[in-house]
């Protein structure tokens, strides 16, 4: 009697701590956009999930695509969002089962919000009629309610980098080839990063709320911003490229005139091979390979409960 109920006990205490245990993640799942997409990658190399699945010794199931949004419901954009495509793929191939995986030896991540608050949702107004930030963190937070109800437990949810300083949205920017027309920099700088902190003090705000309310669930939020800002402030620690350390400007930087149409190719400047690993970005939007590379390394110690730096679990 005693030995059952102390097992019982043991149990009870594996299944309501914090975070999963070091060894009892086999599984990963990415959501997200080109930041996490493993075919059209973003970084001119290899996507983090490949890194982390290489660092961490898990088998990568990856479902973000490139361009997504959480839903185009409310910012309607021409590629395969969370809610209209990734997760309908996802819970169809549970459903026939080609898609068989334990819920205790399974993580989902996310890694959205870029082309949400981005320059053709949020930051230029093209949402749909009315919707703000509250709506599209909400929407992210809700993919964890979403997949739980299918039985999934363990959750880590990347928040967003700081977009206001991605070449594309810093104050010093140039017509590139995600934005040529005319703008005001400075208050695309301003806005941006009033955007990304408050989007991020949301998603962490309704994380903690959510948490306890998802009985057996591991909630982490993994901090993206953070690692980011100290990539800016202590490059050397992170980047090890040939060239000059680089976190203002790109690896493929195309400088355009005002007004070309994207489809051009601007006027590039190219480092590559070792010289890339120099750059914090690879393009004027997207995280370089070494960049995802130090991702990927930070997730996986986290998944693995090496490293708590960059992550906190809310359960
Ligand atoms: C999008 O809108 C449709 C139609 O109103 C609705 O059924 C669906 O639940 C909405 N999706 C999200 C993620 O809000
Ligand atoms: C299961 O569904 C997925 C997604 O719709 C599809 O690609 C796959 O071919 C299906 N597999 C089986 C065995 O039906
Ligand atoms: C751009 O916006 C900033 C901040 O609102 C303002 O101070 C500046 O005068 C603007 N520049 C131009 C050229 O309008
Ligand atoms: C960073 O890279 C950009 C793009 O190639 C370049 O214009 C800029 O001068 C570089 N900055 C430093 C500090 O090397
Ligand atoms: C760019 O387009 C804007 C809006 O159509 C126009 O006002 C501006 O004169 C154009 N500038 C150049 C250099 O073509
Ligand atoms: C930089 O470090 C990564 C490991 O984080 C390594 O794979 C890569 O080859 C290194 N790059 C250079 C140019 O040495």
């Amino acid at each position: 009697m005693l030995t059952v109920s102390f097992a019982l006990l043991a149990l009870v205490g594996l299944s309501s701590a914090i975070g999963p245990s070091p060894n009892q993640i086999k599984n990963l799942v990415t959501f997200g956009d080109s930041y996490t997409d493993v075919v059209s990658t973003g970084d001119g190399g290899v996507a983090w999930p490949i890194y982390a699945a290489r660092d961490g010794n898990f088998k990568l199931f990856p479902f973000a695509r490139s361009g997504a949004t959480c839903s185009n419901n409310l910012t309607s954009v021409p590629f395969p969002s969370l809610f209209e495509s990734q997760l309908p793929l996802y819970f169809s191939e549970k459903a026939n089962g080609s898609l068989r995986l334990i819920p205790d030896e399974t993580i989902y991540t996310l890694w959205i919000g870029t082309n949400d608050v981005g320059d053709t949702a949020l930051l230029t107004g093209h949402q749909a009629p009315g919707v703000t930030l509250v709506d599209t963190v909400s929407c992210a937070v809700n993919w964890i309610s979403t997949l739980y109800n299918s039985g999934a437990r363990n959750f880590l949810f990347q928040n967003m980098v700081p977009l206001q300083h991605v070449p594309l949205y810093s104050s010093d920017s140039y017509p590139n080839r995600y934005w040529t027309a005319q703008r005001n920099t400075t208050e695309w700088s301003l806005f941006m990063t009033e955007l990304v902190n408050s989007g991020n003090a949301l998603s962490k705000l309704m994380l903690q709320t959510l948490a306890p309310t998802l009985h057996g669930a591991h909630i982490g939020l993994f901090d993206s911003y953070g690692l980011f800002s100290d990539i800016i402030a202590h490059p050397m620690n992170y980047l090890n490229g040939t060239a000059p350390l680089n976190v203002t400007g790109a690896a493929h930087a195309c400088v355009f005139e005002l007004n070309e149409s994207t489809s051009q190719t601007g006027v590039c400047t190219d480092a590559v091979g070792p010289a890339a690993d120099s750059f914090l970005w690879f393009d004027e939007l997207h995280p370089s390979e070494q960049t995802d590379r130090v991702v990927a390394r930070e997730v996986a110690a986290a998944i693995r409960r090496k490293s708590s730096k960059w992550t906190t679990w809310f359960s």
